[in-house]
């Protein structure tokens, strides 16, 4: 998984899974040897550990997207707490790695939130609006317009047509130049020494 540092890097990233449509976007990224990074919500990752364990396996990268995808700017501390601790631990327990991402549902962050969560908050530069728009056509245009050396793309494979997109998109995406990479790859190739607690959307 070499990356060359003076080509365009993009990170795609999907929450909201693991589901019923993510091992067929695992295979695609695997056929093209392409990376993505997963935020998981803790209350399914159990349900579908060999999907947690295919994305680790094919060099993606698992993210912890809460365990019951609650707004945490409206948690108390112990309910955050519970949020990351509950699901790393059923993460760990599947790939044996410790989880140091945290993506927050809706984005939303305080600083209550980014004390909590004991790792860097990665959020977004690119929302596709996929969940709204529900077309796998928009949301590849809209990836394709917007796609630039640096940029986290936000998209949910709970959507079938999500799945769809992304599928067209990682040959397109390859084919005009850009390495598909996780966004730990792409910090460290840009030169971001991720901090825990701090809210990253892009990286330039
Ligand atoms: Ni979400």
């Amino acid at each position: 998984n070499t990356i060359d540092p003076t080509k365009p890097l993009l990170a795609l990233t999907f929450d909201d899974g693991p589901g019923p449509y993510t091992m067929r976007l695992l295979e695609t990224l695997e056929k093209y040897n392409a990376r993505a990074t997963f935020f998981l919500i803790g209350k399914k990752v159990l349900e579908r550990r060999d999907v947690v364990k295919k994305i680790d396996k094919i060099g993606c990268e698992v993210g912890n997207h809460t365990t019951n995808h609650l707004q945490l700017t409206k948690c108390t501390e112990e309910q955050i707490a519970y949020e990351i601790d509950t699901t790393n631990v059923y993460i760990e327990s599947i790939i044996n790695k410790k989880v140091d991402l945290v993506r927050a549902p809706y984005g939303s962050a305080n600083p209550l939130v980014r004390r909590t969560v004991h790792t860097p908050l990665i959020h977004w530069s690119v929302d596709t609006r996929d969940w709204e728009v529900l077309n796998a056509e928009v949301v590849k245009h809209h990836v394709l317009e917007h796609a630039k050396d640096g940029e986290i793309i936000l998209m949910h494979d709970v959507h079938e047509t999500t799945v769809e997109a992304a599928i067209e998109l990682i040959p397109i995406l390859i084919e005009e130049g850009y390495q598909l990479v996780t966004v730990s790859e792409m910090a460290q190739v840009k030169g971001y020494t991720l901090q825990d607690g701090d809210v990253y959307h892009r990286y330039k």
